[in-house]
């Protein structure tokens, strides 16, 4: 089965083929017009999804080496995401599929991250415990199989991809900030500054104090020295990492504890974070874990994992219809 699959949930355009379970193609446009405004803005988002996709998604056939009519089904990403970006794939998608008389696939953003594992090998063992981590989520969810997954916590307020963002604006740092963050944290001290870490009940999350903790710390530093985020940059970025991490990591460590689990993962575009996978990886070495990081380019929003998703829906017999749409907001759905 030759499927199109095609990711315009939030700033990113992509569109992959996948044959019979492999990836053949993954192209990702991204939408350079965010940086300067220190966030995506969801109307210019959608403009050049419109500009991207036709293009985006020529590249990925012809990369496959995969004419139009050889295509056997489309899928799209239906939610979460911004309502105006999701409609220019969800519209793309159907188009496509009703000229031709081809069968649709609906996909859930959340669970497409979590399935990026098995794009390629090492694929995990059931049951698998996955962190996703991107920049509007942030969730523990538990596999059982492929397409039976339980979400078991996940953030009350902002992502952690949110607070990576968030922080980097703060430092006056262009969007997207996490893989800049992500930089200077290499070179700092992060234990030179102590942020609080939250603590709520059970396998949930909160970033918002986290967020206000650095803007606060940040407004004192500055008024006694003014250039105190230039001189100090390294160290403020890979202290605010380093409290990010842990916070995740408290809470990972739990439910692979209380659930017995030992098959764990991390997923979604903060997983692309070097501190995060170094210090999974410490923790599953110390906890017998066996631990699956997705390659680069299956962390941040990409197509592939729609297309992988897609194969197992397509093997499930779950098709959708034309008249599905898309929405911003999705409770997690169990298959
Ligand atoms: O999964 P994703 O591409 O999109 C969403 O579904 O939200 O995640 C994007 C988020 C952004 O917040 C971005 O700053 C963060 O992932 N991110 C990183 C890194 N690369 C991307 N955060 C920390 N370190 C990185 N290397
Ligand atoms: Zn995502």
């Amino acid at each position: 089965m030759n499927i199109l699959a095609i990711e315009t949930s939030c700033d990113d355009t992509s569109a992959a083929v996948i044959v019979n379970g492999e990836v053949q193609s993954n192209v990702i446009a991204t939408q350079k017009v965010h940086e300067q405004y220190g966030g995506v803005v969801p109307e210019m988002a959608s403009r050049a999804h419109i500009q991207n996709i036709v293009p985006v998604v020529a590249v990925a056939l012809n990369n496959a080496q995969l004419s139009i009519e050889e295509v056997e089904a489309v899928a799209f990403t239906q939610s979460p995401g911004l309502i105006g970006s999701l409609l220019v794939g969800a519209g793309f998608a159907k188009a496509f599929a009703q000229a031709r008389k081809l069968p649709l696939i609906a996909v859930h953003h959340m669970q497409a991250h979590v399935l990026a594992h098995f794009i390629a090998e090492p694929k995990p063992s059931f049951p698998f415990l996955c962190l996703t981590v991107s920049g509007g989520h942030t969730q523990l969810v538990l596999c059982k199989s492929h397409l039976d997954m339980e979400l078991i916590g996940e953030s009350i307020d902002d992502a952690a991809g949110e607070a990576y963002d968030k922080t980097a604006k703060m430092l006056g740092l262009p969007y997207p900030g996490g893989p800049l963050i992500d930089k200077y944290a290499a070179e700092g001290n992060p234990h030179r500054f102590a942020f609080p870490i939250s603590s709520l009940p059970n396998y949930q999350f909160t970033f918002s104090g986290l967020k206000t903790s650095v803007l606060y710390f940040l407004q004192k530093q500055k008024k006694e020295n003014p250039d105190f985020v230039a001189e100090n940059l390294n160290d403020i970025c890979a202290s605010v990492q380093h409290t990010i991490i842990e916070i995740l990591l408290l809470k990972l460590k739990k439910a692979a504890k209380d659930l017995g689990v030992q098959h764990i993962g991390i997923a979604g575009g903060v997983s692309a974070n070097s501190g995060l996978r170094k210090a999974v990886l410490a923790l599953g070495e110390k906890n017998g874990w066996q631990v699956y990081i997705p390659d680069f380019q299956y962390c941040t929003d990409n197509a592939a994992m729609i297309a992988i998703t897609a194969h197992y829906k397509q093997l499930a017999g779950q098709y959708a219809d034309l008249g599905t749409t898309p929405s911003a907001r999705a409770t997690w759905h169990h298959e």
